[in-house]
C-alpha cells in the first residue's frame, strides 16, 4: 500500500481526501452580501447532523487561490441564516458556474442563469430550479484554521423545508425523480440512477 503523512502539501491530502470520500451529496448555499444582492456556491463536504432538532452541515476552506474566507461563510457569520439547495441531475452545469470564484458582492444567481425566489422565514433566496430547499438559521462552527486549504464546519438548523411535488410519492421523495448527483474526485460527478435494497437485519433476525 502507499502510505503517507498529512504534514505535507494542501493539494496531496486534498486530492487523496476527495479520492476516498465518495460520492458527496452538493449543498449549493445561497446567502445575502453585504450589499444586499445574493450570493450562491456549491458545497460537496455537506452532511445531514440531527433529525430533531433538524441539523445539518457544511464545511468551506479557506481559499487556497487567495488565503481569505470564501463569501459564503463570511455572509453566514453576518446574517446568521442561508439557504441549503439540493443540486440534481438537469441543472448540474449552472451549479458548477455559481463556483466561479467572482469578486465579493457579484450574484452567481445572473452569472449562472438560476432563478432567485423568496424563502418564507429567512433573507436568503432559494433556488427555483432546485426540487428541495432547507431555510436554515446559523447554528455554531468550528475551524480548524486560518491557512490556504483549512477547512471549518459550519451548521445550520433547518426551520423550513421545501419539496417540490413532482418527486414525491405517499410522502416520500422518490430518488429516481430527484435525480440527486454526487461529486467525486477532480472533475467527476456521479448519477444516482443505479440504487439496490438491502434490508437491515434487527436482533430478533439475529438471534433466531
Ligand atoms: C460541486 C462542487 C463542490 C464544491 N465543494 C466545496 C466544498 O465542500 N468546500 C469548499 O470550500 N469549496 C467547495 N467548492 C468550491 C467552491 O464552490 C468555490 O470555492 C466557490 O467559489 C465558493 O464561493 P463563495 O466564495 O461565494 O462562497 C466546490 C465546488 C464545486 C463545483
Amino acid at each position: 500500500m502507499k502510505s503517507f503523512d498529512t504534514n505535507g502539501a494542501f493539494a496531496d491530502n486534498y486530492k487523496f481526501l476527495i479520492g476516498s470520500i465518495l460520492p458527496r451529496p452538493i449543498a449549493v448555499v445561497s446567502t445575502v452580501n453585504e450589499s444586499g444582492t445574493n450570493n450562491v456556491a456549491p458545497f460537496s463536504f455537506f452532511t445531514a447532523v440531527s433529525a430533531s432538532p433538524m441539523i445539518v452541515a457544511f464545511c468551506p476552506m479557506i481559499r487556497s487561490s487567495t488565503g481569505t474566507i470564501k463569501d459564503t461563510p463570511r455572509n453566514i457569520f453576518r446574517e446568521k441564516e442561508f439557504v441549503i439547495n439540493i443540486a440534481s441531475e438537469g441543472i448540474i452545469e449552472k451549479i458548477n458556474m455559481t463556483s466561479t470564484e467572482l469578486p465579493y458582492g457579484e450574484d452567481e444567481f445572473v452569472l449562472s442563469g438560476l432563478t432567485p425566489i423568496d424563502s418564507e422565514k429567512i433573507k436568503a433566496k432559494r433556488i427555483k430550479e432546485c426540487l428541495i430547499h432547507f431555510e436554515c438559521i446559523y447554528r455554531d462552527h468550528l475551524s480548524y484554521g486560518d491557512k490556504p486549504g483549512a477547512g471549518m464546519i459550519i451548521t445550520g438548523e433547518v426551520v423550513k423545508v421545501h419539496i417540490a411535488e413532482e418527486i414525491l410519492e405517499d410522502h416520500r421523495i422518490i430518488t429516481k425523480k430527484l435525480k440527486p448527483v454526487g461529486r467525486g474526485v477532480g472533475n467527476d460527478y456521479f448519477r444516482c440512477d443505479d440504487t439496490f435494497e438491502l434490508s437491515r437485519l434487527m436482533k430478533a433476525q439475529i438471534q433466531k
